[in-house]
């Protein structure tokens, strides 16, 4: 095994809210370890274009508080191509660089197998919103994700209860709906929607609301995941269909982008610094195209092409839960 002495990081994807630590995380490691660190902006576009600079214990002060990715993040379809990771490979040798650790999703996750196989380890570190990485049970993110969900509800719900009217809540997560899920527990939904269990609008949404109105109810959320919209032609398209089946007025709203933003919680802080910790041991000690998995509050690391082969259940007793205790 030849000796590491150059590492870099990048962030991929969607960015999320624990990037910053965990960046942070896999620096401070390796400067510690005497493994000098590049930092590679823009995800695998900056790799391919070279835009890469040292980094030195300063150049992470101070961004463990700071949502967002200092490395900046971008979706790069080039470097799916074999052209693309010739540049890529190119950069890395004429930089010596050793290894990556590669911060993001499934598709981030993909890349890195990818160039792993085109020579340079690559070691891949969980940093989506959307908690649908199935080698984990929670991926950085989420759960500053979670509670912006949870602030933004709790507003629109003091605005529902003074005029008695319904919001249908549309959070992100395209094929995955445990923000749907736990948000629309914690914010009392009488009604959620996840793209991983069938539903049907009349059952599962109108009939409900007329169940929590009959029992005294005056103000309703209901919470969908963005997996489900095209399903019923947008929340809007929802909202207008209650508003029209129960008599009671209807607005929607797609909280969006503002799910992605914000300080860390002090649970993405802890959970970025120590996968990123791990991630710089594991490439330093000479790993290559495994994922840092995260179960139980426990660390641990799978080859890469076993974690995207899993998948990843919804947990249908909380969703029971959740129809249990509302409407
Ligand atoms: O993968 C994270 C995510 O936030 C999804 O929940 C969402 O569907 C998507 O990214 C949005 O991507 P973009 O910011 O490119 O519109």
């Amino acid at each position: 095994m030849s000796v590491i002495r150059k590492i870099a990081v990048l962030t991929s994807g969607g960015d999320a809210p624990g990037m910053n630590p965990a960046i942070r995380g896999v620096v401070r490691t390796a400067l510690s370890m005497g493994v000098k660190v590049v930092g590679v902006r823009r995800g695998y576009q900056g790799l391919m274009e070279g835009d890469i600079f040292e980094m030195d214990y300063h150049s992470v002060s101070n961004i463990i508080a700071l949502g967002g990715t200092v490395l900046k993040s971008a979706r790069s379809p080039e470097f799916r191509n074999e052209s693309g990771m010739q540049k890529a490979l190119k950069v890395c040798r004429d930089n010596e660089i050793d290894g990556i650790v590669v911060i993001g999703g499934d598709g981030s996750f993909r890349g890195a197998r990818d160039f792993t196989a085109h020579g340079v380890n690559c070691i891949g570190v969980s940093g989506t919103i959307d908690n649908d990485i199935s080698s984990s049970d929670y991926t950085t993110g989420y759960d500053t994700s979670l509670n912006t969900i949870v602030e933004m509800t709790d507003r629109i719900r003091d605005t529902m209860e003074s005029h008695g009217r319904c919001m249908v809540v549309e959070t992100m997560g395209r094929n995955a709906g445990y923000l749907a899920l736990n948000g629309g527990i914690a914010c009392g939904a009488v009604a959620i929607l996840v793209p991983e269990i069938a539903f049907d609008i009349e059952l599962d949404v109108i009939q409900r609301i007329k169940m929590a109105q009959s029992k005294g109810e005056t103000h309703f959320i209901v919470m969908v995941a963005e997996g489900c919209s095209p399903q019923f032609g947008g929340v809007d398209a929802l909202a207008k269909q209650i508003e029209a089946e129960t008599d009671i007025e209807s607005r929607s709203i797609v909280l969006g982008h503002i799910q992605r933003g914000g300080s860390p919680t002090l649970k993405d802080r802890v959970v970025g610094t120590r996968l990123g910790n791990y991630a710089a041991h594991l490439l330093i000690g000479g790993a290559g195209n495994r994922v840092v998995t995260f179960n139980k509050d426990e660390i641990s690391d799978m080859d890469i092409n076993e974690a995207l082969a899993m998948t990843k259940e919804m947990d249908k007793d909380l969703y029971r839960v959740a129809r249990e205790v509302t409407g």
